[in-house]
């Protein structure tokens, strides 16, 4: 009888423990709901700038993501997206002339600040570098500073004129402004009964969810 009550124990541990493996979030270890940081001269952040970028690009439904697994590549971890980078094909697919090549696939292309960052991260050796900035930067909450630069590494991937997610267009200040003022795009952020976006990774930092909120109140300087 003390025998099989062991045998269940284990058999429920060992449930258990499967589980929380299965739970454990994308790129963990590299949170990326850090604040945006901009390039200055430091070296480029893995978690918050290129692996956000690479998730909205790259890992949206039916590409690259843990369950679809376009060409057998899943890319929403450090490990796999170094070895593109360091093979090359990282740059080579996402720069190439050839349409048919070129990711993201049958979407237009990566605007260049974000394949420059990219290039750069490559030079620089593609570190797997986190990157914590404390304080939160909200005064003066501007469209150019502090909403385009969160949109541009999280959202607009999915959300640009070639591949409107949801339907959604977030290209530019009055598109932004449009999903802001309904209170679809905070509610979306702030997982509060929508939609949780970005849809791929975790949710945005409390900072830059603040800088939406703070900017709506504001009544969308620019
Ligand atoms: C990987 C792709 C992807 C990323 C990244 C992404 N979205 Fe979305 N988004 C979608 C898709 C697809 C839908 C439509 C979802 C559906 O209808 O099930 C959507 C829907 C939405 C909606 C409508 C929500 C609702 O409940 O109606 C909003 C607002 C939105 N996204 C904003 C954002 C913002 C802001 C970001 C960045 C912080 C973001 N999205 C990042 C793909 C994405």
């Amino acid at each position: 009888m003390k025998k099989i009550i062991f045998l269940l124990l284990g058999v429920i541990l060992l449930a258990t423990c499967k589980h929380q493996t299965t739970q454990i979030p994308i790129g963990s270890g590299n949170p990326i709901d850090n604040p945006v940081v901009t390039p200055t001269n430091d070296s480029v952040c893995f978690s918050s700038q290129i692996l956000p970028l690479i998730l909205a690009n790259c890992a949206q439904t039916g590409c690259h993501n843990a369950v679809d697994r376009a060409e057998g590549l899943v890319l929403t971890s450090y490990s796999s997206i170094y070895s593109l980078a360091r093979n090359g094909s990282l740059v080579s697919t996402i720069t190439t002339t050839s349409a048919s090549k070129r990711m993201p696939y049958k979407q237009p292309a990566m605007d260049t600040a974000s394949i420059n960052l990219i290039k750069r991260w490559i030079k620089e050796g593609s570190k797997n570098r986190t990157c914590t900035t404390n304080a939160c930067d909200t005064a003066n909450v501007l469209y150019s500073t502090h909403i385009s630069p969160v949109i541009n590494t999280y959202c607009k991937g999915c959300h640009n004129a070639g591949n409107k997610g949801g339907n959604i267009n977030l290209d530019n200040y009055t598109d932004v402004k449009t999903q802001t003022s309904t209170g679809n795009l905070i509610c979306a952020i702030s997982f509060t009964g929508c939609k949780n976006m970005p849809q791929t990774g975790s949710k945005l930092s409390t900072c830059n969810i603040r800088k939406f909120i703070i900017w709506k109140n504001h009544n969308f300087p620019q």
